[in-house]
């Protein structure tokens, strides 16, 4: 866990980055050896360990070395090693790295389950540049480093790390970064480059790497459109998400209604509204349509219907190609027609289907091709499935899940192409457009639906293998036969 030292190395051996549980949580043991974790709200189960990992436990509180983490012959460093994993994976853990005082200079507080610090080797001639995606602001009274990109937040609690980095907006070798009286040392470097904050560019500072940052996928990417589609939705970062309430006794919440302007107001007549009268068919389904979160499992969807809900609410009308520009050397893009609008005619937006019970087709996880109609079988994990659809039962607040949950996933490339600094904005309005549609088709055929405003970015890249900036879940939609229930509570 230590950055190798190089031939020409100061004396000094680099910092070790240590591991201690986050200040948040307290261990406890139980019976049988079980371990667990009691937080401000709820008490959590590690499930058994040996007895001797208690001494270990115990010293989790002000922090173990991690490079000896495991690294013992016996049982007993395995079993540490495997409750820090576990506390770990639950964003239970924070990691610290020393300066020359001896107190924190950098505290690394993971942002994704896996997060594990790595120190890769660095080289006094290696070129080092902060990615175009890191940033420095101010979290209450700390400084903290982030990045869309990294597993990892780093809290800076020693102002030279953050006059280094300001320095490293133009690439800089590391021996011009190196200091030979303490921190920042290669073990800092080592920790950011690791946690994508920085970009090693070799020797010849390479420009093509410097754009790509190693990632095609990244070149479309407008800094805050990442920031945006990292921050607003589950799986890369350890934020506190979704309706919380945290202004309750420190702003009034606003009224339903806005207040109305001052002056006369001139009454709207609307023809043929008065009671009884036939509503036309839009108007009448929109007025129908509501939420729907608790589903018949005795008498499903069947596969029938959902191939008439696809078609009416998302299904390919038409294609067509046209030059870009009136140009004839330009670039010929493709075009789609679908029943809902999207910004540009881009059409980005896929659905994936994760079926429960549908009459008729085999539960899994299913793309929908718009342009041929069918449905594309993906190979996820049956307890991915099952975490998609829990997570979506939560979120309605139910006990049980949808019979079919959609995600709506965007090609964020066919947007970000054309659209500089509204890509991802318009992406969520055109999220907009397509989840309406989906109400009203599910309402129009007396099926129950109900959109979920939050997504599971780093779930759906391990159910599709797609990285999150690539294509990534922006939405989703709750479908199924809705249960007679007398009030549907928001
Ligand atoms: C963008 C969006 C996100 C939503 N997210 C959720 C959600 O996560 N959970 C839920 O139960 N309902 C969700 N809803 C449904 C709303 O709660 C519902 O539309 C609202 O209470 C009005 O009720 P109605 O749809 O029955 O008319 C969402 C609706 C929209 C448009």
């Amino acid at each position: 866990m230590q950055a190798s030292p190089t031939a020409d190395a100061p004396g000094e051996p680099p910092a070790t980055v240590s591991v201690r549980l986050s200040p948040h949580a307290a261990l406890d043991t139980g019976a049988g050896g079980e371990i667990l974790v009691r937080l401000a709200h709820q008490t959590v189960s590690l499930g058994p360990f040996e007895a001797g990992v208690a001494p270990a436990a115990r010293a989790l509180a002000t922090g173990l070395p991690v490079d000896t983490l495991g690294a013992g012959a016996d049982g007993r460093d395995r079993e540490v090693l495997r409750l820090v994993r576990s506390l770990a994976r639950r964003g239970l853990v924070e990691y610290g790295l020393p300066g020359a005082g001896g107190g924190d200079a950098v505290v690394v507080e993971p942002q994704v389950p896996d997060y594990w610090p790595r120190l890769p080797d660095l080289a006094d001639g290696d070129t080092l540049v902060l990615s175009r995606f890191a940033y420095m602001r101010r979290r209450a009274s700390e400084t903290v480093l982030e990045s869309p990109r990294s597993g990892a937040l780093f809290r800076l609690a020693d102002p030279a790390a953050a006059a280094l980095l300001a320095t490293l907006c133009v690439p800089r070798p590391v021996a011009a970064l190196r200091r030979r009286d303490g921190f920042p040392d290669l073990a800092f470097l080592a920790l950011l480059l690791d946690g994508g904050i920085l970009l090693r560019l070799g020797r010849a500072g390479d420009e093509g790497l410097r754009a790509t940052e190693g990632d095609e996928g990244l070149v479309l990417w407008d800094f805050h459109d990442l920031l945006f589609h990292a921050r607003s939705t589950e799986g890369r970062h350890a934020n506190p998400l979704g309706g919380r309430y945290p202004y309750v006794g420190v702003i009034d919440p606003l009224p339903a209604i806005r207040p109305g302007w001052p002056g006369p107001a001139i009454d709207l007549d609307v023809p043929a509204s008065s009671p009884g009268a036939i509503l036309p068919p839009v108007t009448a389904l929109l007025r129908e349509r509501r939420s729907t979160r608790d589903y018949d499992d005795g008498a499903p969807l069947t596969r029938a219907e959902l191939a008439r809900f696809l078609d009416g609410a998302a299904r390919i009308q038409a294609t067509w190609s046209s030059p870009l520009g009136d140009g004839e050397d330009g670039p010929t893009a493709t075009y789609t027609a679908r029943p809902y609008p999207s910004a540009g005619g881009s059409y980005e937006l896929e659905l994936y289907l994760a079926v429960r019970r549908c009459d008729g087709l085999a539960p899994g996880y299913y793309h929908y091709d718009a342009e041929r109609h069918a449905l594309t079988r993906l190979d996820a994990r049956p307890q991915d499935v099952g975490a998609l659809l829990g997570a979506a039962a939560y979120a309605m607040g139910v006990p049980g899940a949808p019979q079919v949950l959609i995600t709506i996933a965007a090609r964020f490339g066919r947007v970000s192409w054309k659209y500089s600094a509204v890509a991802y904005e318009l992406i969520l309005k055109n999220v907009g457009a397509l989840t309406q549609t989906l109400y009203l088709v599910a309402t129009e055929m007396g099926l129950g639906g109900c959109a979920i405003g939050s997504a599971n970015i780093e779930l759906f890249a391990r159910m599709t293998g797609l990285p999150h900036h690539v294509e990534g879940a922006v939405g989703q939609f709750a479908l199924g036969r809705g249960l007679d229930l007398e009030e549907d509570a928001p």
